[in-house]
């Protein structure tokens, strides 16, 4: 418990909370009149709108004696009356305040089945499919069966999306990191993962498993299909069983990049169930519906004979069920409204504004990163996120360590305190060589008052 971190709701984070509340008591005590919480993608709380087709369906599932009132009609579209009722035909009593079976809703998970088989072009199971409340505990429940003691081990990259080291260390497993080069626009060289591997081996480590994250997160890169296949393979090779977290897999904004799903990739270098077991992660949180506070998602799990498939079922169990609304929402993820529904021109609408804004911020903020003295930053090719190198003046440095501060930690914290922007210290992401800084992308004012207090930052410490 006590090795267990996690900068993105870290000290920074609780510092700012504290100044909101500084800000609520005391209106005008600071500098700035708002916290700008950049620290996680969480589109929702800086004004992006849910998905309008998504809401109706909740709503009049949530309170089916609307699809009995004749002014519904008028309300909502045609579909989401049409596909409410079909989905509470498939809730058992028609009620989604009661719990469901143990992996969701079958009619939900017989939706998403399809939904992923029409992605990926390969068959897939209801029977594999796992509802879960987010990917956080899909991702939890797998490290609490694949990790038995302090020797069993699992591959996680560096830089990382914090949730994989501290589920590792909370589950008392051995971190065996691997990095992604950021002088290659964070690809990976499968020989650092074979290392990395010998290494924890050679110190008695039984390596159980490989995480991958793609789209990234802090890095927001989005693997070659050529890298996944080498992972793919490493794998296979070593008898590892491979976590694919692939949350971010409608936040892609360049044109030579594609979603590939690592079961995709696999089936079609001719490995079957039996060659590899591997769980795909799933969330509502992110894509453009960005429903992170109703908690919904799924995984996908392939490969794993029966005896480990009943574990997993069993460990789910004891978690009841996960919350229908989200079950309901991770179906409307895979199975949104299709051309010649009647919610299909103001979905795509909506859906396509979002992705575009997401991507005009993203090289927006970018090109203010590349633009300022001693940062840079790698092109953003998905995901919500930029990972800046910012190259701190050794006397900045040195206040830092007066302070008694690591580098970014200060330069996050000072940032913080001049303008309310929250953002993770690299540190925070396993990035301990430089310090970097892992700021989330928002609205404009953000690009301005981070360019003024940097400015002013380097103005004062510069060498
Ligand atoms: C890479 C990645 N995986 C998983 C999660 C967890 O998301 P949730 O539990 O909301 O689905 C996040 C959240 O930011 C993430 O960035």
């Amino acid at each position: 418990m006590l090795k267990c971190e996690y900068a993105v709701r870290g000290e920074i984070v609780i510092h700012a909370q504290r100044l909101q509340q500084q800000l609520q008591t005391q209106p005008g005590s600071l500098s700035f009149d708002e916290i700008l919480y950049c620290n996680i993608g969480n589109p929702q709380s800086l004004g992006q709108q849910p998905i309008t087709f998504f809401r109706e369906l909740l709503a009049l599932c949530d309170h089916p004696c609307l699809l009995e009132r004749e002014e519904t009609k008028s309300l909502f579209s045609a579909d989401a009356i049409s596909q409410a009722t079909n989905i509470l035909a498939s809730i058992p009593g028609r009620a989604t305040g009661a719990y469901s079976h143990s992996q969701g809703i079958k009619g939900l998970r017989d939706v998403i089945a399809a939904g992923i088989a029409a992605r990926d072009g390969f068959p897939t199971n209801a029977d594999d499919i796992f509802l879960t409340d987010g990917a956080s505990p899909g991702v939890h429940m797998m490290m609490q069966l694949l990790i038995r003691n302090e020797k069993d081990g699992i591959l996680f990259p560096i830089p990382q999306y914090p949730l994989y080291s501290a589920s590792i260390a909370l589950h008392g497993g051995a971190l065996v990191p691997y990095y992604l080069d950021e002088s290659t626009g964070w690809g990976l060289e499968i020989s650092d993962h074979k290392k990395q591997l010998e290494d924890a081996q050679s110190n008695g480590i039984d390596a159980r498993a490989l995480v991958v994250i793609n789209p990234g997160n802090p890095t927001g890169q989005v693997l070659a299909e050529e890298n996944q296949r080498d992972i793919v393979k490493f794998c296979k090779n070593e008898g590892l069983d491979l976590l694919a977290d692939e949350v971010y897999q409608e936040n892609i904004y360049v044109d030579n990049k594609k979603f590939n799903s690592f079961k995709k990739i696999a089936r079609s270098m001719g490995y079957n169930e039996e060659d590899l077991p591997s769980v795909s992660f799933q969330s509502v949180s992110k894509g453009y519906y960005g429903e992170c506070g109703k908690r919904g998602g799924y995984m996908e799990i392939t490969g794993f004979s029966a005896p480990v498939r009943e574990q997993i079922y069993k460990v789910a169990s004891v978690n009841l069920c996960s919350n229908i609304t989200g079950q309901i929402l991770a179906s409307l993820v895979m199975n949104p409204p299709k051309a010649g529904d009647a919610s299909y021109a103001s979905y795509k609408v909506e859906k396509d504004g979002i992705l575009q804004s997401l991507a005009r911020r993203a090289k927006a903020l970018e090109d203010a990163f590349n633009n300022l003295e001693g940062i840079t930053c790698n092109k953003t090719e998905g995901a919500m996120y930029l990972f800046p190198q910012i190259h701190l003046p050794q006397k900045a440095i040195e206040a830092a360590k007066a302070a008694k501060k690591a580098p970014d930690a200060f330069y996050a914290l000072r940032l913080l305190e001049s303008t309310g922007i929250v953002v993770v210290p690299g540190s925070g992401f396993g990035q301990m060589h430089n310090p970097a800084s892992g700021l989330r992308r928002r609205r404009s004012p953000i690009i301005s008052r981070f360019k003024a207090f940097h400015e002013a930052f380097m103005a004062q410490y510069r060498d």
